[in-house]
């Protein structure tokens, strides 16, 4: 009985994260990020980002232990991301966490880095943060689905089941939404990473502008919902990038300086809209009433802004995590974790290996 107390270990990428929850409450959110040390790159460096997560597990372990008051001894259930990611990354998170498994005893769930993503917007946070969606333990409410953005992913999903039983309903065809950002922010010479920059950007950007296109709407794509497209609720974002290009180069080839900031906020415009647009579209088709919004580029503050007004002027009911439960962390690891738990799911044992293209 009683909600269970448990510790959730992320390495997928350049971010060391260690949290623990008590069901659904947010008990610690500890993060270590080795991105200063891939800036100089332009992206993450799988080799560096492996070494910084052998020097920041412990530390990070200890700090989420001390601040949420709790001894090893007393957590119920140690969760880790086991893919998907950087091969190498995975594999310290993994190994740091059988072994706490077995020195400690306690039952270990391997879980799906994107599943995390989507399942921390069933966690209650003290500041303001998601309402807890449904009653506690695995009953979700019907009809929920989720939005996930994130740099590998750009999903509409519909959630029976957040313990395994998921179904696409649409994705982006060719790059990710965070990739895009990354990309254009290249282009632009924001540096990386390119999300949090094209943001602040856009802010003093006249969005209007430029019109850039809207990838996967024309009516042969779209169809109707009585018949449907090839790609109804899918995304295209590397026509948006090529346009951006060709954008640039125009600006460049006249000897003209490049207005960055509208730019910037011209392409997240049609980012946000479309991603936004067929989300939404999806819901309503899909008799999706409940809508989690997960992934990195979820920390969006248009992104966040749009999908609050569409779903509200579409009856849909919205959970958008706070910004530090977006990005890559272990609250999430350890959120999902806590529903395995609750719905008596059998832990993973120790034999499993990281998977670092998991779907
Ligand atoms: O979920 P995440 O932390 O890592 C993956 O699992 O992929 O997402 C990282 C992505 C990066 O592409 C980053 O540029 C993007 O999320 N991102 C943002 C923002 N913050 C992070 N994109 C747009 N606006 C932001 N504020
Ligand atoms: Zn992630």
């Amino acid at each position: 009985g009683g909600r269970p107390l448990v510790l959730g270990i992320e390495s997928s990428c350049d971010e060391t994260g260690v949290g623990i929850v008590r069901g659904t409450q947010l008990l610690t959110n500890t993060v270590s990020s080795s991105m200063e040390e891939h800036v100089r790159f332009g992206g993450v460096i799988p080799e560096i980002a492996s070494r910084a997560h052998l020097d920041a597990f412990v530390p990070t372990l200890r700090e989420a232990l001390a601040e949420a008051g709790v001894t090893l001894d007393e957590i119920d259930a140690i969760a880790v991301t086991s893919g998907p990611g950087l091969a190498g990354a995975l594999m310290v998170g993994v190994c740091a966490a059988k072994a706490l498994a077995v020195a400690t005893g306690k039952p270990l769930y391997a879980i799906n880095h994107l599943v995390a993503h989507v399942g921390v917007g069933l966690l209650r946070t003290d500041d303001g943060g998601p309402q807890e969606i449904g009653p506690q333990g695995n009953t979700l409410p019907d009809n929920l689905g989720a939005l996930l953005v994130s740099g590998g992913h750009t999903e509409i999903l519909r959630i029976r089941n957040i313990t395994g039983d998921v179904e696409l309903l649409g994705s982006t065809i060719d790059d990710a939404a965070g990739e895009a950002y990354d990309k254009v922010a290249r282009l632009l010479g924001l540096g990386y990473p390119g999300g949090p920059a094209i943001d602040r950007l856009a802010r003093a950007g006249n969005a209007k502008a430029i019109r850039f296109p809207r990838g996967l709407s024309q009516p042969k794509y779209m169809g109707t919902a009585d018949e449907p497209g090839p790609h109804r609720y899918d995304w295209s974002f590397s026509g948006l990038k090529t346009a951006v290009a060709r954008c640039v180069e125009q600006f460049e080839a006249r000897g003209e300086p490049v207005p960055v900031a509208d730019v910037a906020a011209a392409f997240q415009e049609a980012v946000v809209d479309i991603i936004t647009s067929k989300a939404v579209l999806a819901c309503r088709e899909n008799g999706i009433t409940e809508l989690l919004l997960g992934g990195g580029v979820a920390a969006n503050s248009r992104l966040r802004q749009l999908t609050e007004q569409r779903c509200s002027a579409a009856g849909i009911r919205l959970t958008v995590p706070p910004l530090a439960l977006c990005t890559d962390n272990g609250a999430m690891v350890a959120a999902l974790g806590a529903q395995l738990v609750m719905a008596g799911i059998a832990p993973s044992g120790i034999a499993f290996a990281p998977d670092s293209s998991m779907p």
